[in-house]
């Protein structure tokens, strides 16, 4: 069972009320990683790669290698593309094979938005790809894309016909969560979770995981976010297993080695993220 639908994964996450980690990856180092921190926990995954990152690699060579990775081992996994405002990179991946997209049209006036991701959403059930949709903007810049304080919180009736009227398959909702590092402890709005899971019972989207406690996650995995999304651990995990390598072999130059300790540096973050979410095991 290797390449799955968002929705199969997210359904079974959301019933089960256990959380699947969506980690974003830059290259083929930090994919293996990922794909390979999953099937060693026997945990579902979802490859998550920033607009930045599809602009670098490509939609189609991202793709083939998520394919290629995702067929040799045995867990579900989905190929998501993260905050994505513009519809060109939107339809490249899509006609790609990608299996998830998130419509980012947050900076988008309320009917604007909506019009707009009732578009994507047409287009991208066609052919079989979920879409994740976003209402408030998410605190802080990830890749290049967002801003540094979110947008106000739209009114729930608001929220809830959105998410009825575009048919999108996953929500990501403002609730205090931040992308990059927090500076202080950040003021969630777990009630937010709970709200729209009570009216509208749809897998929704914890932006912002680097950072939180493992309470936080427990709880708003509980309430309803079966899709966790981390970016920035692996970033800080990536840079620094480089560093210490290179600083405690100086005269090394075979780039094989230093990958494969860059790797189980961020095989051993992912599978930490993966105990703390309760996904392990259940690929099984
Ligand atoms: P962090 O960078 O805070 O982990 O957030 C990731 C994210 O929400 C990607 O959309």
């Amino acid at each position: 069972m290797p390449v799955v639908p968002m929705q199969q994964i997210l359904k079974h996450a959301l019933d089960n009320r256990y959380g699947v980690g969506a980690f974003n990856i830059v290259d083929s180092v930090t994919m293996d990683a990922v794909i390979s921190a999953a099937a060693e926990a026997k945990s579902p995954v979802i490859v998550q790669v920033s607009v930045k990152t599809v602009k670098v690699m490509g939609a189609r060579l991202i793709r083939l290698m998520f394919e290629e990775m995702a067929n040799r081992v045995s867990i579900p996994a989905t190929l998501h593309l993260d905050h994505c405002p513009d519809r060109k990179v939107i339809e490249d991946c899509i006609a790609a094979g990608w299996n998830s997209v998130l419509f980012d049209a947050s900076k988008l006036s309320y009917e604007e938005n909506l019009s707009q991701t009732k578009e994507v959403v047409a287009l991208a059930h066609q052919h079989g790809v979920a879409v994740e949709g976003e209402l408030e903007a998410v605190k802080g810049i990830e890749d290049g894309i967002g801003d540094e304080y979110g947008g106000p919180i739209v009114a729930l009736d608001k929220a809830v016909a959105f998410i009825r009227e575009t048919h999108i398959d996953s929500f990501a909702p403002g609730i205090g969560t931040a992308h990059g590092l927090y500076k202080g402890t950040p003021k969630i709005n777990f009630e937010r979770v709970s709200e729209i899971m009570n009216v509208e019972p749809i897998p929704l989207v914890l932006h912002g995981g680097t950072g939180l406690s493992d309470e936080t996650f427990h709880e708003l995995i509980k309430r309803g976010m079966p899709k966790v999304n981390i970016s920035t651990q692996l970033k800080i995990t990536l840079a620094d297993a480089y560093r210490a390598y290179l600083e405690a072999h100086p005269t090394e130059y075979d780039p094989l080695k230093l990958l494969g300790a860059v790797k189980q540096q961020l095989v051993a973050q992912v599978e930490t993220f993966l105990h703390t979410f309760g996904s392990v095991g259940k690929a099984a």
